[in-house]
């Protein structure tokens, strides 16, 4: 069996504002095998690095642009804020990322620009020479099916970028992840990458032998939440084996160091979550902090 790899969640949020080049970076010296952009467009169509498409969370962008805050519906959600599809790429080059988690370091606020996707790509070259090993990528189309209705279509500048990289011929640390069965059923049809399908808490029934049968049929692995996979009281829900019998890989999310996200089973030791989903088998975990990730493996 491959050794589990281990995904630096949003580059290394533990320790670095999320999203940053600087965090992916710090992902990969930390001993992450694997970093993971979520993906949202700019107004003038550039696919940058962002976990929301409103921007006050991650980034100063209620400083910079106060006139521009506004309310929208986004997936049947009323938010109000700043957004990214309202901004040009220059305008967002002005904004700083910002630690958005309480209790992480704030130290790096401010400091940090917000990359495209282009910028991601180009990085790799320079991650995997300086780790001397591969380091792959695993980018989330946020939202596509909200930005697809805005003109403003993730998945064309997504495939385009990847190819542009050489990385579109299906090697296996190269994943797009999606939450929408929809553009992952449409990537089936125009690219050989590998397809992720997320899955959280509410879609148990996709992990039935039936629904893994189907996720199956347009896509190569499932990015599933921590607690499909053991319960609450500990206990292995046989899903790592249902999905990996349906031919697909199991990534799984999120490892966090902090006691408020561990589950009481493992006693308050991240380190202990993390043994236990090795020992099931998980082909990748998603990590907050790829250092405590890396040192619990095998
Ligand atoms: O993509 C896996 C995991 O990151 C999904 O959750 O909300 O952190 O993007 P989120
Ligand atoms: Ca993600």
């Amino acid at each position: 069996m491959a050794r589990t790899l281990v995904i630096g969640h949003r580059g290394a949020p533990g320790h670095l504002p999320e999203h940053t080049l600087e965090g992916y970076r710090l992902a990969v010296r930390l001993g992450a095998d694997v970093i993971e952009p979520d993906l949202v467009s700019t107004r003038d169509g550039v696919l940058v690095a962002r976990h929301e498409n409103e921007l006050s969370g991650t980034t100063d962008v209620a400083l910079r642009f106060p006139e521009r805050k506004t309310t929208k519906v986004v997936d049947g959600v009323s938010v109000t804020g700043w957004f990214v599809e309202d901004l040009t790429l220059a305008e967002v080059r002005t904004l700083r990322a910002r630690q958005p988690m309480e209790g992480r370091s704030v130290q790096f606020d401010g400091t940090h620009p917000v990359p495209t996707f282009d910028e991601i790509l180009a990085l790799l070259p320079e991650l995997r020479q300086t780790a001397g090993r591969a380091v792959g990528i695993e980018p989330e189309t946020k939202h596509p099916a909200y930005f697809r209705a805005l003109g403003l279509a993730l998945e064309p500048p997504m495939l385009a970028s990847l190819a542009r990289h050489g990385l579109d011929d299906g090697r296996p640390d190269v994943f797009v992840q999606s939450f929408e069965e929809a553009n992952l059923r449409a990537l089936r049809g125009t690219t050989r990458t590998r397809l992720l399908r997320l899955v959280d808490g509410s879609d148990a029934a996709l992990l039935t032998a039936a629904g893994l049968q189907e996720i199956s049929t347009y896509a190569d692995g499932v990015g599933a939440a921590k607690k499909l996979l053991i319960d609450e009281e500990g206990r292995d829900t046989g899903a790592v084996a249902r999905i990996h019998a349906a031919g697909l890989q199991v990534h799984v999310w999120t490892f966090r160091n902090e006691a408020r996200y561990l589950p009481a089973w493992c006693g308050g030791d991240p380190a202990a979550e993390l043994r236990r989903h090795y020992a099931l088998g998980v082909d990748a975990v998603f990590a907050d902090y790829p250092d405590t990730a890396a040192a619990a493996r095998p």
